[in-house]
């Protein structure tokens, strides 16, 4: 959720300034680009060094650069950042910033800041209780900040009561949970299949083809970063994915494919379905590895059931089906039926005929047709690129 996002790291004067250093680690370790700025007071309780050790950038504090004189420029770095985190914010810093007071650089990069702020007050428990506290919080949120709440316990002053900084686990899952909640596709269940299938004609043989998985795992990863709650089910492939949320289930025949699709489909609201299922298996698999006997060798085979066929024809007012064509002749044509036949609610279609598409590669070109039978064609891009387009499409389509 947080991989390369640009976060800036606001760390104010407070004893819980300590916690910083390792929300700092959390955040990179999450794959963010962290900048840390400083209040002046705060370097009295956590050196730059430390920061900036932790998060491979030089901590900013001052206006001014004091050794080469340059300025440090407070809009820009508001324009840059994905994400304002003050922590620990302290009470002295929540009025400024309620107030619009910029007389240091975290002030003033809050300011020209245009992304989500969020904000882990850290203070005694008087300092928390009182009128202009509450008020300056109430007004912070009213801008849309986001509070991460302090916890119950022991105070730097031994008091004991409301006004610890949250723990820099919390804080992070707290940010992720909140970011989750505003992509596009939050509380969506997706479905996608990828890869191949293999047929067994003998323990040793089978008739499969040259899928890579490369495509739908990229769409399964994009929907993941996308918010929604991916199902990848994977016929037998070399990839991974990037998305640690994605729960893939492994299967290798077409039959496999489709229960694991049948299971799933009920829950699932959006169905992707990419992989290239043999159309037909052997009628038996053969016990023992077939020995080679005469000139020919034939195999009977009958046709798998069209999952996709088959989701179309069960598929529910508020699911969202998407398929695959892969072409080599007459292609539009081939898709619009295909469209049509599975009941979809738009069809990818690739020309086997366009260098740089289909298996093996890790690019694609694409030709997205409708059920209004609006055709978008893309240029050539990489896999996760086209899967970026693919999703775009799902998004707008859900918002209609
Ligand atoms: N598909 C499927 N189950 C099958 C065959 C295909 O779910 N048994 C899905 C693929 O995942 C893809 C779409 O159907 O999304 C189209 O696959 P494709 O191979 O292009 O078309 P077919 O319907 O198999 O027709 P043909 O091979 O004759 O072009």
């Amino acid at each position: 959720m947080l991989k390369d996002k640009k976060v800036i790291l606001g760390v104010c004067g407070s004893i819980a300034a300590y916690k910083s250093a390792l929300l700092v680690r959390l955040l990179v370790k999450a794959g963010a680009h962290v900048q840390v700025v400083m209040t002046p007071d705060a370097i009295n309780f956590i050196t730059p060094l430390t920061l900036s050790t932790l998060s491979k950038n030089p901590v900013l504090s001052d206006y001014f650069k004091p050794e080469s004189g340059e300025w440090n420029n407070h809009v820009a770095l508001g324009l840059w950042a994905d994400l304002f985190i003050i922590a620990p914010a302290s009470a002295n810093t929540l009025a400024k910033m309620a107030g619009g007071l910029t007389d240091n650089l975290l002030t003033a990069v809050y300011l020209s800041a245009k992304c989500p702020v969020y904000f882990a007050p850290a203070m005694d428990l008087d300092m928390w209780k009182h009128p202009s506290t509450t008020e300056n919080i109430t007004k912070l949120q009213s801008f849309g900040n986001v509070m991460i709440a302090p916890g119950y316990g022991e105070l730097a002053s031994g008091l004991q009561g409301e006004g610890r900084m949250a723990e820099p686990d919390e804080i992070m899952a707290l940010l992720t949970a909140d970011i989750k909640k505003k992509l596009p596709l939050a509380n969506q269940k997706a479905m996608v299949t990828a890869g191949p299938t293999y047929e067994a004609i003998d323990p040793v043989r089978f008739i499969g083809n040259h899928s890579s998985g490369k495509m739908g795992f990229a769409i399964a990863d994009e929907l993941a970063q996308l918010g929604a709650d991916v199902t990848l089910i994977s016929g037998p492939s070399a990839q991974v994915s990037k998305q640690r949320s994605v729960k893939r289930i492994d299967v290798t025949t077409a039959a496999e494919m489709l229960q694991a699709c049948q299971q799933n489909f009920t829950t699932a609201n959006i169905c992707v379905m990419s992989a290239a299922v043999s159309d037909y298996a052997p009628v038996t698999m053969a016990p023992k590895k077939i020995k080679k006997k005469g000139d020919t060798l034939t195999i009977e085979t009958k046709k798998t059931i069209d999952i996709l066929k088959f989701l179309g024809d069960n598929k529910r007012g508020d699911q969202l089906l998407v398929g695959f064509a892969l072409e080599t002749d007459n292609e539009e044509q081939n898709a619009v039926d295909k469209l049509k036949k599975k009941n979809l609610d738009f069809i990818v279609l690739n020309s086997l005929v366009d260098e740089g598409a289909g298996f093996r590669v890790d690019t694609n070109k694409i030709t997205i047709i409708d059920r209004d039978l609006k055709k978008t064609t893309f240029g050539l891009k990489s896999k996760e690129d086209v899967a970026h387009d693919i999703c775009e499409k799902i998004v707008t389509l859900l918002k209609k």
